[in-house]
């Protein structure tokens, strides 16, 4: 019956990120910079929760609150059997929005299957058009082309209106903005720019790279002019604006400039089946002996956490000392 905890700041919890794999096959260097990546991040299988843990977890999460649900890695794709896991998790009740995080390289293969499986929604990574500032933004790895195809192929399976995620790094594909603009003006979908985080440890962030949506913003409405929309629900991340020539709509996720630590409902939980209460949390707390003593035990340990849960690193950013952070590729962005 009190099993809708609030955390120590009064927030409820809403929405479950899960991490189904640790691993990715690009290296973006804010988040998996290659050679400074410790490879031995790199999991082996049997330290990976297993489809009937990820789904009792869910189970659980959902009786706390949770009505959201976003599959993320490192690259999520890369998980086999995927599209077995997505159908289980669509069947629970309770589960009303279910979303996938990609980069997209291999969503041309598998856009289908996931649709079929009855995943609601996708967002799918782009961070240049330049096919060239593509692959070196994805740490050579990646190719334009394949996350394109992808795209094409999500909307083809049946996926109305994809949310494109772009990090925007100043003096790095900032130029892309209005080309990315350009691109997604006129379509379903809808194109957030992320600031750059200091997510982790392993990337080097500093400040100076750090595009503020607000000046952002700005070029873009010089352009083509914006107007800002209402948030579709309470702590929604991206703040919204729409074209006002009637092109559509454009998002801006501001941890940095503009931090949301106050309507933050959301929990992680990642692919070794650890709880983060926070992006930037320096530790998770061990579930996966909960986890197996079933949702009830569960969902009675979650509660517990979540009523001590106190963060809010992004409004203390500017003051908090350089600390250990979880990489953000371990538990999903
Ligand atoms: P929907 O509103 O359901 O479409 O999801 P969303 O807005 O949460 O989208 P998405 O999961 O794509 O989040 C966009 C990006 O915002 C993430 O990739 C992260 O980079 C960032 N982000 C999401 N949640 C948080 C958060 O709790 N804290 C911080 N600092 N950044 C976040
Ligand atoms: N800052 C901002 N966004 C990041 N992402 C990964 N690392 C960072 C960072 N340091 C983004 C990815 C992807 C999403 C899952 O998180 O580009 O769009
Ligand atoms: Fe992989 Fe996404 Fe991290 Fe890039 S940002 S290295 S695609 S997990
Ligand atoms: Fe939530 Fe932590 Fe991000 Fe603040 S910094 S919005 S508490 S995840």
């Amino acid at each position: 019956a009190d099993l809708l905890p609030r955390d120590r700041l009064g927030r409820p919890l809403h929405d479950l990120r899960v991490s189904v794999i640790e691993t990715c096959n690009y290296r973006c260097p804010y988040c998996m910079p290659e050679g400074l990546t410790p490879e031995e991040t790199a999991l082996d299988r049997a330290r990976r929760l297993d489809f009937d843990e990820i789904e009792t977890a869910v189970r659980a999460f959902v009786r706390l609150g949770v009505s959201k649900l976003r599959l993320t890695g490192g690259e999520p794709l890369l998980r086999k059997g995927l599209p077995d896991l997505v159908a289980r998790l669509a069947a629970i009740p309770g589960v009303e929005d279910l979303a996938l995080t990609t980069n997209g390289s291999l969503l041309a293969g598998q856009a289908r299957a996931l649709r079929e499986a009855g995943l609601h929604r996708l967002t799918v990574s782009l961070d240049s058009l330049d096919p060239a500032q593509f692959s070196a933004l994805s740490g050579g790895r990646g190719k334009l082309g394949d996350v394109l195809a992808g795209i094409a192929a999500a909307e083809a399976a049946g996926f109305a209106r994809l949310k494109i995620n772009c990090v925007l790094q100043r003096g790095v594909n900032d130029g892309q903005a209005l080309v990315l603009a350009e691109r997604f003006r006129g379509t379903p979908h809808v194109l957030r720019f992320i600031e750059y985080m200091d997510v982790g440890t392993c990337n080097g962030w500093k400040r100076e790279g750090v595009l503020p949506s607000a000046e952002l913003r700005d070029r873009i409405s010089a352009r083509w002019p914006l107007l800002p929309v209402d948030a579709t629900y309470r702590g929604e991340v991206a703040t919204r604006y729409r074209y006002m020539d009637g092109q559509g709509e454009v998002g801006f996720v501001s941890s940095v400039s503009e931090p949301f630590c106050g309507d933050c409902h959301r929990a992680r939980l990642s692919a070794d089946g650890q709880l983060f209460t926070c992006l930037f949390a320096a530790q998770g707390q061990p579930l996966r002996a909960h986890i197996a003593r079933g949702e009830d035990a569960l969902a009675a340990h979650l509660a517990g956490l979540w009523r001590a849960r106190g963060d809010r690193y992004s409004e203390l950013r500017a003051s908090a000392p350089d600390r250990k952070k979880i990489e953000m590729f371990f538990i999903g962005g």
